[in-house]
């Protein structure tokens, strides 16, 4: 089984993407984590994205393109953040093909641009890889993770101007991907304003259906 999150910044692709793939046994490929990773090391990579803007297509789909030809993604894959562009869905078309992998649905998670500014506003992050909102999901104690205990902080794409420069990405770029999933016949809808556990039961629901 293999499906796509598709969304705005803060619609809850990554909170839910990690409920998924552990209850589905399947692998989590987020290009937004690959990214975090490498701009550590790549100062082309980490300009970009603390601007809000996307990473070139030609990168994003060689390093996705290396990652799909693992074998841990036999059992099935939950892709997080990719495709972003019409060329990058485009380019996905190509390497599904050539692997003879197939799509089972795309899940396209809506919010308005409110609840995205307030959720990723209050987003704060811990070095392994927990994530929480102080006001929706608060740590146990004040800025410490509840697992680690290390101390949490904002992404440095979390600022409101970057935010703001996130969403217009995000409705010039990805957005268009929504009528092309939808005439492919692969597009869901799902309320992303409802509680955490509401979507989780509602995307679920849907892939324990297919299965
Ligand atoms: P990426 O990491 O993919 O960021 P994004 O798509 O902007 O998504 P976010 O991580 O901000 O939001 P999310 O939807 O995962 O929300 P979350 O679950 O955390 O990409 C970052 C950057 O990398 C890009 O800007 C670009 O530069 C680059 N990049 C990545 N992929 C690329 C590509 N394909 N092409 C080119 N460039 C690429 O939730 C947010 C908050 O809300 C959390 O605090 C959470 O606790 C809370 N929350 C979640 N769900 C709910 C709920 N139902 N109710 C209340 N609160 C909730």
């Amino acid at each position: 089984m293999n499906y796509i999150l598709l969304g705005p910044p803060g619609a809850g692709k990554g909170t839910q993407a990690k409920k998924i793939v552990e209850k589905f046994s399947i692998v989590h490929l987020s290009t937004g984590d690959m990214f975090r990773q490498a701009k550590q090391s790549d100062k082309a990579i980490a300009s970009l994205m603390e601007a809000g803007k996307l990473i070139p297509d030609d990168v994003v789909v060689n390093m996705v393109k290396n990652r799909l030809k693992k074998d841990d993604v036999k059992n099935g894959f939950l892709l997080d953040g990719f495709p972003r562009t019409l060329n990058q869905a485009v380019e996905l078309d190509k390497m599904l093909k050539t692997e003879n992998i197939k799509i089972d649905a795309v899940f396209s998670i809506i919010i308005d641009n409110d609840e995205a500014v307030r959720r990723i506003s209050g987003r704060r992050m811990c070095e392994c890889g927990a994530s929480f909102h102080v006001d929706f999901l608060p740590p146990k104690v004040k800025d410490l993770c509840d697992y680690c205990k290390k101390k949490l902080f904002q992404r440095a794409d979390d600022k409101e101007e970057v935010v703001k420069e996130r969403l217009k990405v995000y409705d010039a770029q990805t957005k268009p991907l929504i009528d092309y999933y939808t005439k492919a016949g692969l597009l869901v809808d799902i309320d992303g304003s409802q509680s955490e556990s509401a979507v989780f039961d509602q995307i679920s629901k849907f892939i324990a259906n297919k299965k």
